[in-house]
């Protein structure tokens, strides 16, 4: 049974552990200053973005960023879907799946006009899962680093 729920100040600890689990998956090193920025815009008043956490046996297994945005094409916002990271103890056992069913649901209750998010082209496992939702749309990202 996996419950997906707002995140609260009082996950920080966990909410950390996660959030290094997933630098280190991405071989990423962020400075302490930027962790503490975004763990302070997701818990801000308001927050700046949506964050989310999965419970399985009533610990916090799992994690889901959503920036949502204005968007051009719509006068509705569009939820990227930044970061989900699952605990690698329970992969396989559908959290993802239900950080995502979550985002997916709230968009639908709050009217907004796309959720997506981007991957590696060779993340397997994480593409198994996005592939169940829908084909990947064949845009390529650029990223100039500033
Ligand atoms: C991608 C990720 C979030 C998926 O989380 P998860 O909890 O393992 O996903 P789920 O268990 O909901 O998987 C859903 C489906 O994919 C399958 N699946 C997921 N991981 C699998 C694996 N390693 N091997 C085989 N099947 C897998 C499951 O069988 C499941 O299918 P089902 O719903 O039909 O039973 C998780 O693997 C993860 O945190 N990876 C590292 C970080 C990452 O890649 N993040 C995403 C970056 S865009």
């Amino acid at each position: 049974m996996v419950t997906i729920r707002p995140l609260q100040p009082t996950d920080e600890a966990t909410w950390r552990e996660l959030w290094q689990g997933y630098l280190d998956f991405y071989q990423t090193e962020l400075p302490e200053a930027v962790t503490a920025t975004t763990w302070s815009r997701l818990v801000g008043d308001p927050p700046h973005y949506l964050g989310f956490v999965a419970e399985q046996d009533d610990e916090v297994v799992g994690m889901a960023t959503v920036v949502l945005h204005d968007y051009t094409w719509s006068d509705k916002p569009a939820g990227l879907l930044h970061d989900l990271y699952v605990n690698p103890e329970v992969r396989g056992g559908g959290v993802g799946r239900a950080l995502i069913d979550h985002v997916v649901a709230l968009g639908r209750a709050e009217g907004w006009a796309r959720v997506y998010w981007m991957t590696k082209e060779d993340n397997a496992p994480a593409r198994r899962l996005y592939d169940t939702y829908a084909p990947a749309d064949g845009f390529v990202r650029y990223r100039i680093a500033l």
